[in-house]
């Protein structure tokens, strides 16, 4: 298969994406002078703004981009970016977009009210464009992302997660807002119910091979690449789906030698062994397979909208999505 670069599947809406990037920078200055330094700092780093992107695109594919396809693009990016900053301090991660992580540089007080700052930004916006149609989907989406954090979480304390749990772990903490995105880009360009369904439905399964994707990366990734600190999942206790197919596989013994090691916690885990583990009984490959059906579940979910160059990139993201590097 032929992956493009995000460059060459953003081509199309090009000077679209340009003026997105102006009203991002401008939707986060600010005259306090803390928050204006981390804004900066989180300015310069190179997200993939794949959120931002779908609702533009998916605004696109039903009827066209307009004022409210910017502003909700602004309002999921701000979004995603405050779950980032808190999700960093939760995972007591050091490393985001191959930079210091937030609370690492400021601690964590100031990482979670900065959190809380970026999401409260991002709602006035659409408050001030009287996009409650945005609101209205947003904050339950605010609400499910958090639910899957906290399940997550209870999770790792058990050390007891199974396929069914992971699911409904990525589903709300991250296809959520994939699918939000998808139906406010949507919403912003027509009033079409089943559009506005299918749309939904491809951000979610999108988002689905997302995560599954993100979760890969944390065994295989290339540090320097995918800019996060790798093995991070072991170390925070978190079996994702690549480990509980391992675990399942594996004869009972090894895999209750595992699950004492990753309990044994972030210091003394030997995270090597358990990745050569998830190796070993094919985790990696049965992984990359069940992304593999959600991609093809989101195109699938693309096949009723009419042949465009948006189309085309919803496509293309999707093959992206479960074959990247970062
Ligand atoms: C990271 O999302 C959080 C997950 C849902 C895994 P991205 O990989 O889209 O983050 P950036 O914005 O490109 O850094
Ligand atoms: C994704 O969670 C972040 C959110 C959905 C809030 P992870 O903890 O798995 O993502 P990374 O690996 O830190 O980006
Ligand atoms: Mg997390
Ligand atoms: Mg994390």
């Amino acid at each position: 298969m032929n992956i493009k670069s995000l460059t060459e599947i953003t081509h199309p809406i090009e000077s679209e994406l340009k003026q997105f990037n102006e009203l991002f920078k401008k939707s986060l200055s600010s005259n306090i002078a803390l928050v204006d330094l981390i804004t900066r700092y989180i300015l310069k780093q190179k997200g993939k703004k794949i959120r931002p992107l779908l609702v533009l695109l998916a605004s696109n594919v039903c009827g066209g981009i307009s004022d409210r396809s910017y502003r909700g693009a602004i309002l999921v990016e701000l979004l995603h970016t405050a779950t980032l900053v808190h999700d960093d301090v939760v995972d007591s991660a050091e490393t985001r977009r191959g930079f210091p992580s937030i609370n690492y540089v400021w601690k964590n007080k100031v990482a979670v009210l900065m959190g809380d700052y970026l999401l409260a930004k991002g709602l006035m916006l659409a408050v001030d464009g009287t996009d409650f149609d945005f609101l209205r989907v947003i904050t339950s989406t605010v609400k499910r992302m958090s639910e899957g954090e906290l399940l997550q979480i209870s999770k790792t304390r058990k050390l007891d997660n199974d396929e069914e749990t992971y699911f409904r772990i990525i589903s709300d903490k991250t296809a959520s807002l994939f699918s939000t995105c998808c139906e406010i880009g949507a919403r912003a360009a027509t009033d079409d119910a089943s559009l506005i369904q299918a749309m939904k439905e491809f951000g979610e399964n999108l988002g689905i091979a997302f995560q599954i994707r993100d979760d890969i990366l944390d065994f295989i990734g290339t540090k320097k690449i995918f800019g996060k600190q790798l093995g991070g999942d072991i170390r925070e206790k978190k079996l994702t789906l690549p480990l509980i197919f391992a675990l399942k596989t594996a004869p009972t013994e090894e895999s209750k030698s595992i699950i004492k090691s990753i309990k044994s916690g972030a210091k003394k885990v030997d995270v090597n062994s358990v990745i050569k583990f998830v190796q070993k009984y094919d985790g990696i490959f049965y992984a990359e397979k069940v992304a593999l059906d959600y991609s093809q579940k989101a195109l699938n979910n693309l096949q009723s909208f009419g042949k465009s160059d948006s189309k085309i990139a919803l496509d293309s993201l999707v093959n992206f999505v479960i074959e990247r590097k970062n």
